[in-house]
């Protein structure tokens, strides 16, 4: 029988492989024609879903079906791959090498012309692809007889280049005038708006009254993009005067907005998933890695779930998984939050956590809700959490059918054991009646322990119902509570009884800061931070910047953070092409750094501590403004007042000890360089041991010499015409001191330093251990080496005098021209180009 069954095998696959080639087929076939019945647009925006032309208009029908045919033939075009999307960031000794061998391969040979400037690039003229010249033949047809429609869709294409149509911003902005002139259309008015208020692609000259007016006449006609607009300009005073009211006016009617967005979703309101994040903390900040203050010091990424820092998401995942297939109850229920709540990184799959919190379950209660008896320690606790989360995906419909009576049992379950989040949800069931009578009294019964558990959501919900009952001081404690934990809910009640005056005095200050918490919480409805996100990790950079600007001009830190970012031409990034002669790098306009100085000042003010001192850098380098080095130190000594960030401190202490922008003060800087080094102990250590080095050997000199500069040594000797012997006398005791003092504190800190700070001395960086401790070696040694040829010249010269027997004037001069000398050889000064570069690749590394 075996070998009959054996037998057939073949047979059976034959079969098989005939069937699932036919249903595959089928299956495309079927795919094919969903796709041309009703794919999606890419990108989401609600509103322009009429734009589709779903529903024939009776205004105009010819135009209107001409239109919809032409959306019928564009839905068919597929976006084109992307050009030179970004590799995928170098790992290890081949992946390095690989990355760098494919850079130069496009660089060699891919290389096309230079690519032009972002924000003031002409358009290129490209021949449109015969479906799409259609498309476009028939929507300008029926743009000549105004059909509205028509209108916006060219305007799209040509400025956001859907469908593969290349982008003309003089084109868009005519059509979006159009269509603001014919009808008034309040999403063309904000395109405009934008357009006058960025100078986006030189469409326009940009014109911040001309901006405010058809942001203003958008955000009357309820544009919720230009009404958030609005109110940030009125709020930080950008073209307008500052004004409170106006932008509590605005901000209240984006949070009421967006409050009501969030109470539409299922029970419990839809969560608000936060899409933005700041392109460079992916490199570590601005000045990367350890430099910035997004990535040091308390910043610092340590080992966690969400870090990569020591392995990659994947390897977090993988390592989580075995731990909950062995029963780990900590690692079933960590992986199942991770499935839940979704990341950036990691997609939300209900599924999955539905799967995982059941097993967490399991190992607690019995299928008839019986709890099992000697279970390990912590595993009550964790279930009864993934009671909660059950309990709340039954209760919400999340990724299984909605059932009120299953989601009651699973927050009975987690109740028993006094899970927060069954409290809650079972106050909510209460609350809106959810498959029972509604009690708010009863509601508010479970909601307190819950509040008292820290719960946020729980807190609001209970501090509306005081609010209800005319409590309005409870009430307040509740929400402030909450408030501190985040919830939006909790700021937007915050905001309305500042705004009021209720409970508290009446503060527009305060309302506005608050409203705008709630209307930056609701990105989701207003923001073009995901396709920002996306394009940019697409490669496609004009897309990411155009949708991040939007952001930024809305008032997001984030999105301003970003664009200026992505405008930075300066960042001191060791690419291929730095290094090659012949290349040369490619040169910003001078509009683009100037509009990147808007941005980092409209981000440092909204205290982004490492837009402030990229702040003072421009300044300093004179990049999109005039130089101006008093500017740049009052923006590196705002920054260092923050007490967080050890790169301006360090700049500071340059500036103190070249004299540039502030006094010359060889006893100021080294305070700044010592406060660098205890901001930031690990990463600022090697710069901070080396300025430190070349500061004692220049405030040595400038004592030696009877210099006019503060020296380290807090008096220095009145100046007047030295004797020989009192002169070597000098030189002796400053030489003793210098070298005393690198002991104490320098030397020692080497010591000190390699037990807890040294880079590469840390157990956590192990990978980085040998070229770092290498590296730190020989730029030790090169110091050692280098002093000890300054001694040793000196000592020679000395000897070389005391034998001519020459005066002491001739003798001064000497030293003062090897001083001079020294000077130069190791750093480059303020005005050579590789200043830049090694100032802020130095700490960051
Ligand atoms: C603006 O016009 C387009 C195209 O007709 C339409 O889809 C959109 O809904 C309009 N916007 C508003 C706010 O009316
Ligand atoms: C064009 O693309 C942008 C950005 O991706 C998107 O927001 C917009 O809705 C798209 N417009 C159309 C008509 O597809
Ligand atoms: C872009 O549009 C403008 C105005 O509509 C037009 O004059 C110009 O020729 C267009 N540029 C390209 C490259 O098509």
């Amino acid at each position: 029988m075996k070998q009959s069954f054996v037998r057939l095998v073949p047979l059976f696959l034959v079969v098989l492989c005939i069937f699932v080639s036919v249903i595959s087929a089928q299956n495309q076939a079927y795919e094919h024609l969903v796709r041309d019945g009703k794919q999606k647009p890419i990108g989401h925006r609600p509103v322009l879903d009429d734009a589709w032309g779903s529903k024939p208009r009776n205004d105009g029908g010819q135009s209107a079906s001409a239109v919809q045919e032409a959306t019928a033939i564009l839905r068919r075009i597929r976006p084109s791959t992307n050009r030179l999307s970004r590799f995928s960031k170098p790992t290890g000794v081949f992946g390095t090498t690989a990355y760098y061998a494919k850079e130069l391969f496009f660089l060699l040979f891919m290389n096309g012309p230079p690519q032009q400037d972002l924000v003031t690039s002409k358009p290129q003229t490209r021949k449109l692809s015969p479906p799409l010249s259609q498309a476009v033949k028939l929507l300008e047809d029926a743009a000549a007889e105004k059909n509205p429609d028509a209108i916006f869709m060219l305007a799209e294409m040509n400025f956001y280049g859907n469908f593969t149509h290349p982008r003309n911003y003089s084109e868009a902005f005519r059509r979006y005038h159009e269509l603001a002139t014919l009808n008034g259309n309040s999403s063309a008015q904000s395109m405009i708006g934008f357009m006058y208020a960025t100078g986006v692609g030189g469409a326009v000259k940009q014109d911040q009254a001309k901006a405010m007016l058809y942001h203003t006449l958008a955000a009357e006609a309820g544009d919720i993009r230009s009404e958030m607009t609005i109110a940030y300009r009125h709020h930080t005073g950008i073209a307008t005067p500052r004004n409170c009211e106006e932008a509590v006016f605005y901000y209240k009617k984006v949070a009421d907005k967006a409050i009501a967005y969030m109470r539409s979703g299922p029970p419990g309101g839809y969560s608000m998933v936060k899409d933005s994040y700041r392109i460079a903390d992916d490199e570590g900040g601005v000045y990367g890695e350890g430099a910035s203050v997004s990535s040091a010091g308390p910043n610092a990424k340590q080992g966690g779930p969400n870090s990569d820092v020591h392995a990659s998401f994947d390897d977090v995942l993988e390592y989580l998984d075995l731990m909950a297939r062995k029963g780990d109850p900590k690692a079933t229920y960590n992986l199942a939050k991770l499935h839940y709540d979704g990341s950036r990184a990691f997609k939300r799959d209900l599924v999955s956590a539905k799967k995982r919190f059941l097993e967490l379950a399991r190992m607690y209660w019995t299928r008839d809700g019986k709890t099992k008896s000697d279970v390990p320690h912590g595993t009550e606790k964790l279930a009864s959490k993934a009671a909660g989360y059950l309990g709340r995906m039954f209760l919400r419909g999340e990724g299984m059918e909605q059932s009120f009576s299953i989601a009651q049992t699973w927050f009975k379950r987690g109740i028993a054991n006094g899970d927060a989040l069954s409290q809650y949800s079972m106050g909510l069931m209460y609350l809106h009646g959810f498959g029972v009578t509604k009690d708010p009294v009863k509601a508010a019964d479970y909601f307190a322990p819950a509040a008292d558990q820290d719960l946020a959501v729980a807190q609001v919900r209970l501090g509306a119902l005081f609010l209800d009952q005319g409590d309005v001081p409870t009430a307040m404690r509740y929400f402030d509570l909450a408030a501190r934990n985040g919830h939006i809910e909790a700021f937007y009640y915050l905001a309305e009884l500042s705004n009021q005056g209720v409970g508290r005095d009446k503060s527009c200050g305060i309302a506005a800061a608050y409203y705008k918490i709630v209307a930056e919480k609701a990105e989701i409805i207003l923001s073009s931070f995901q396709e920002a996100n996306e394009a940019y990790e697409n490669g496609d950079l004009e897309t990411a910047l155009i949708d991040y600007m939007m952001a930024a001009e809305q008032g997001f830190e984030i999105g301003q953070a970003n664009v200026a970012y992505l405008l930075d031409q300066v960042k001191p990034r060791f690419t291929l092409s730095s290094f090659i002669p012949f290349m040369k790098q490619k040169l910003s306009l001078v509009g683009d750094a100037a509009l990147a100085l808007i941005y980092w000042t409209r981000s440092a003010k909204q205290s982004n501590i490492d837009s402030m001192v990229k702040m003072g850098d421009y300044y300093l380098e004179g990049l999109g403004t005039a130089p101006d080095k008093e500017k740049a130190a009052a923006c590196y000594l705002a920054a260092a007042e923050t007490l967080q960030s050890a790169q301006a401190m360090w700049n500071l202490g340059w500036m103190h000890e070249n004299g540039i922008g502030i006094e010359q003060d060889f006893h100021l800087a080294k305070r700044f360089y010592d406060q660098a080094l205890e901001t930031n102990p690990r990463e600022a250590y090697l710069p901070v041991l080396l300025s430190l080095y070349k500061l004692r050997l220049r405030s040595w000199w400038n004592t030696v010499t009877n210099g006019r500069v503060n020296s380290i040594q807090d008096d220095p000797p009145p100046k007047k015409d030295w004797s020989f012997a009192e002169w070597i006398h000098a030189f002796l005791e400053a030489d003793a001191a210098a070298w005393e003092n690198m002991e104490v504190d320098d030397y020692d800190g080497t010591h000190t330093g390699h037990d807890g700070h040294m880079p590469g001395g840390d157990d956590d960086y192990y990978e980085d251990i040998d070229s770092d401790i290498l590296e730190s070696l020989i730029i030790l040694s090169l110091t050692a080496a280098l002093a000890f040829l300054v001694y040793y010249r000196a000592q020679r010269q000395r000897r070389a005098e005391q034998q001519r027997q020459q005066g002491q004037a001739q003798g001064q001069e000497g030293q003062q021209q090897q001083g001079q000398q020294e000077d130069r050889g190791m750093f480059p000064q303020a005005n050579d180009p590789e200043f830049l570069n090694w100032q802020a690749g130095g700490v960051g590394h």
